[in-house]
Parts: structure tokens; sequence; C-alpha cells
């Protein structure tokens, strides 16, 4: 692994063209608990950027689970599993969604891909430092916990979204995923959604015993990118296999996936190495 991964760094390190240099920003979604409504906040938050005029790739890394292409109502034939076994290039693998959404899937067999191969690893990097500059965001989909490849792609995010809803099962989840990710590395930027609130008063009450909670006992600041409502429109859209957004555009959820986007895009932006962070990250952060 050693000799490769300096290898790759290396090559990652090599002067950055101007093209490079366009950031990309890399946001994992995640939770303590599964099922809180990962998924469904990644794909929506996804399109409601795209609809900010932003160029975004979601990338399923829910390796057990993945489910963006069923939200879609796609079938993704090709994954990054499938890009390394036949050597396709990571473009070969990107589909288009709705209103140019890209989008792509982990397949099974990625999860064993950071334990095993060297050699995979490296294609893996390698096709994924071509998409340096081609889009403002990659979204990536994580499962549901502290898994050893969650938390790398977690570390290696330059921004980490952490979806809980208002029960103390999700709370207290949520809470040890924050007090792992702390004890890694203190200066992870998070951020919370609570999802599923029965009114906006639940949603704040939520978050701010939450990030009260992290700041007294593990000294971290977490800011609140805002609340989704409980929505019957977020099931009936998933039934439907379309994204609530393009489905219900005027529901409640979609209307708070707005807000969330909006407040987002207000948070001032620190320079970062984009992809080549990301890689770097992942290489040599556990
Ligand atoms: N705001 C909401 N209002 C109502 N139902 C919701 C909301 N958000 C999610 N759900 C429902 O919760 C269920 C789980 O959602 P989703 O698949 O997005 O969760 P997840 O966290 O990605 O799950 P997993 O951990 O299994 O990946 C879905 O059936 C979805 O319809
Ligand atoms: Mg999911």
């Amino acid at each position: 692994m050693f000799d490769q991964a300096n290898h790759l760094r290396e090559k990652v390190l090599q002067k950055t063209s101007e093209k490079e240099r366009r950031q990309t920003r890399i946001i994992a979604v995640t939770s303590g608990k599964g099922g809180v409504g990962k998924s469904n906040f990644a794909l929506n938050f996804a399109l409601s950027l795209v609809q900010q005029n932003k160029k975004v790739l979601i990338f399923d890394v829910d390796l057990g689970f993945a489910n963006v292409d069923v939200l879609l109502g796609r079938f993704n034939k090709e994954s990054i599993a499938t890009m390394i076994e036949k050597d396709l290039s990571i473009l070969d693998i990107i589909e288009e969604g709705p209103n140019g959404l890209l989008f792509i899937s982990g397949g099974t067999g990625f999860n064993d891909m950071f334990r095993l191969d060297d050699i995979k690893l490296n294609k893996f990097f390698t096709e994924l430092s071509t998409i340096q500059g081609m889009v403002d965001y990659i979204i990536l989909d994580t499962g549901a916990g502290l898994s050893y490849e969650n938390l790398r792609f977690i570390l290696a995010a330059d921004d980490v979204i952490l979806v809980t809803t208002p029960e103390p099962t999700s709370i207290t989840d949520a809470y040890s995923i924050v007090k792992m990710i702390h004890t890694k590395d203190k200066n992870v930027h998070m951020k919370l959604i609570i999802n599923q609130c029965t009114s906006e008063k639940e949603g704040k009450q939520t978050a701010d015993n939450f990030t009260n909670v992290t700041e007294q006992f593990l000294h971290k600041k977490i800011g609140t990118l805002g609340y989704i409502p409980s929505d019957v429109s977020v099931p009936n859209a998933v039934k439907k296999q379309v994204p609530f957004l393009m489905a219900y555009p005027n529901c409640d959820a979609s209307k708070a996936m707005q807000n969330v986007t909006s407040n987002f895009l207000q948070i001032s932006v620190p320079y970062k190495l984009g992809i080549k962070g990301f890689i770097l990250k992942m290489l040599f952060k556990n």
C-alpha cells in the first residue's frame, strides 16, 4: 500500500493547471442511525443545488444498500466496482439524471476495495482525480454508522452533513458519530440537519439541544443547516421514484430544502484542494 500510495501522492501533488484549481467541494451526508432520511436528503439537496445553477455529482457510497438510483427510478448498470473490474473510465460510468444532475454508484464489491487491493485503489483515485473542476459539488451519500469506509469518506470530505430525526435513538447515535469523528480529527466541518420534524419549533429545539451538548461535552461547534418537516410527499415521491423536489415542488419538505440550500450557499468557502485534497486525506487519514 505504502509505495503505491506515495506514488499516487506525488502524482496528485503535481503542479495544478488553472482548470484544476476550480474548486470541487466534497460533502459527505451521514447519520448515526439508519433510515433517518439521508438518501432522500442527499438527492434532493443535490437537485436543489442544481436549481441554483451549480454542477453537482451525487456519489452513492452506501456500499451495502445503494439506493440513489432506485430513488431516481433508474437502474445504474455501471458503478465504481464495474469501472475497476472492466477497466472503464469514470466518465463511462457517470449517469445523467434529472436537470443535468450527475450520479454514480459505488456498487457491490466497492467496499472491499479499501481493505484489499492497492491496484484497484489506485485506479479509483486516478479516475476520481480526472473529474476535478468538472463539478462544483460532489455529494457522498454514505451508509449509516461508523464503518471503516464511512469514516474514511467522512474524514476526507470538505463538509459533513449529519442527518438526524428528533427521536432520542437517532440523536444518541448522531452524538456517538460526532464524538468518534471529533476524536479522529478536531477540524471536520460538521453541519446538522433535523429531518422529519413535526414542527419548526421541534426542529429548532432538537438542534439547539444537540449543538449545546456537543459544545459543552466535546468542545465541538456544529452549525445547524436547517429542519425538514415530516411530510407525506416524501414517501409518496419515493413510491413514484421521483425526487420530492420534482414530484412535489411546493410541498413543505421541498420548501424546507430550498431554505437549507440557501443557508448552505451562504456559508463562506475557504480554499480547499478539492478532489486532490480528498484523495490525499483518503490515503493518509485513518
Ligand atoms: N422528511 C420526511 N418526511 C417523511 N418521510 C421521510 C422524510 N425523510 C425520509 N422519509 C422516509 O424515511 C425512509 C428512509 O429514508 P431514506 O432511505 O432517505 O433514509 P436513509 O437514512 O438513507 O436510510 P439508510 O440508512 O437505510 O440508507 C423513507 O421511507 C422515506 O420516505
Ligand atoms: Mg440511504
